[in-house]
């Protein structure tokens, strides 16, 4: 069994990459689980299902009879589930919620609720099959962002640190122990983009001052360069020969204006510019020293077409 975390900044595709690496490891007859712990129902919306209950569900298949399912992890269900294994406290489970208790407990304590989703996810990562074994072959974690990656993952030892013995210690130290071994890696996703890529770099030092292992770099929706490499300076720059670009056009059968050809010229300014602003982001990644894929911006969108797509990359890109 393989834990992979997906984190990044907002917005940068999280939990599309999630979804496609989850694909992308269900080949060959495997079983993959892809796990949510925002409340957001995110994996719901792309696999087109309705929204996911407290239990595991089949979401997608991938190649060669491999299986995606889907949970989306509750901090409250957790709360309960957990009472109930512990302590056998099905009963006061229930009370507690009526009287609000629980809401309390996840949302006033939120390094509790991290205990509980970080805990469950653990609990799936690590069930067995009936008749021995594990029952995922891969476990795969859309994550909180970078910004509280580190935190939330390293809540576990902080908790190992206040309670000396008893369940909670046990779970919390199962968890750290899972979660620092070679079975778990994080994913950081990012763009060629100045603040995404300095959280990408923050979330590498503060995961490694934790000692949680740095997985993949996945630099998402990259966008094909149009011009030359070697003419990108000078484009940049605004030097442009505006007669060659008319008698270009012109070849092309398009007969342009000047305004025309000034707002073109305009254009390929911009594209230059942005490229090399996109190469000094890129040499910043590969400055981090990890395995680094890069995954194209999908024109229409990260549909479930899309989603297949990118799947493909990451498992021509040898992400497992
Ligand atoms: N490679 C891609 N190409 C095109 N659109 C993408 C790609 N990756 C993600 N998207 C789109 O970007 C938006 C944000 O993606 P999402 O996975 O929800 O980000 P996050 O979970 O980081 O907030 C969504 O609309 C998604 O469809
Ligand atoms: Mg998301």
């Amino acid at each position: 069994m393989k834990l992979h975390i997906v984190s990044g900044k907002g917005g940068t595709g999280k939990t599309t990459v999630a979804a496609a690496l989850a694909l992308a490891l269900a080949r060959e007859g495997r079983h993959v689980l892809l796990t949510e712990v925002e409340g957001r129902q995110g994996i719901a919306q792309l696999f087109d299902a309705p929204p996911l209950p407290y239990e595991e569900r089949r979401v997608a298949s991938g190649s060669g009879g491999g299986e995606v399912y889907a949970l989306a992890v509750d901090p409250e269900a957790a709360l309960l589930e957990y009472l109930e294994m512990f302590y056998n406290l099905r009963r006061a489970g229930s009370a507690l919620k009526k009287l609000g208790a629980i809401d309390f407990a996840t949302t006033i304590a939120p390094g509790l609720r991290d205990v509980l989703l970080t805990g469950k996810v653990m609990e799936a990562a690590t069930r067995e099959r009936r008749g021995g074994g594990r029952l995922y072959d891969a476990v795969v974690l859309d994550a909180p962002p970078t910004g509280r990656i580190a935190r939330f993952l390293n809540v576990n030892s902080e908790v190992a640190g206040l309670a000396r013995m008893g369940p909670v210690r046990q779970q919390a130290d199962g968890v750290m122990n899972l979660l620092r071994s070679r079975q778990t890696a994080v994913h950081l996703v990012t763009l060629l983009e100045e603040m995404p890529v300095q959280e990408t770099i923050d979330a590498v030092t503060e995961l490694t001052e934790v000692n949680l292992p740095v997985g993949s770099v996945v630099v998402n929706m990259v966008r094909e360069p149009l011009l030359p490499p070697d003419l990108l300076p000078a484009i940049a720059a605004g030097d442009i020969d505006t007669g060659e670009l008319a008698r270009g056009l012109k070849s092309a059968g398009i007969d342009a204006t000047d305004s025309q050809l000034s707002a073109l010229a305009g254009e390929a300014t911009d594209h230059a510019g942005r490229v090399m602003l996109e190469q000094r982001e890129r040499e910043l990644l590969r400055e981090l020293g990890r395995p680094t894929t890069e995954l194209p911006l999908l024109p229409g969108g990260a549909d479930l077409a899309g989603l297949y797509e990118l799947a493909r990359h990451l498992a021509e890109a040898g992400l497992r």
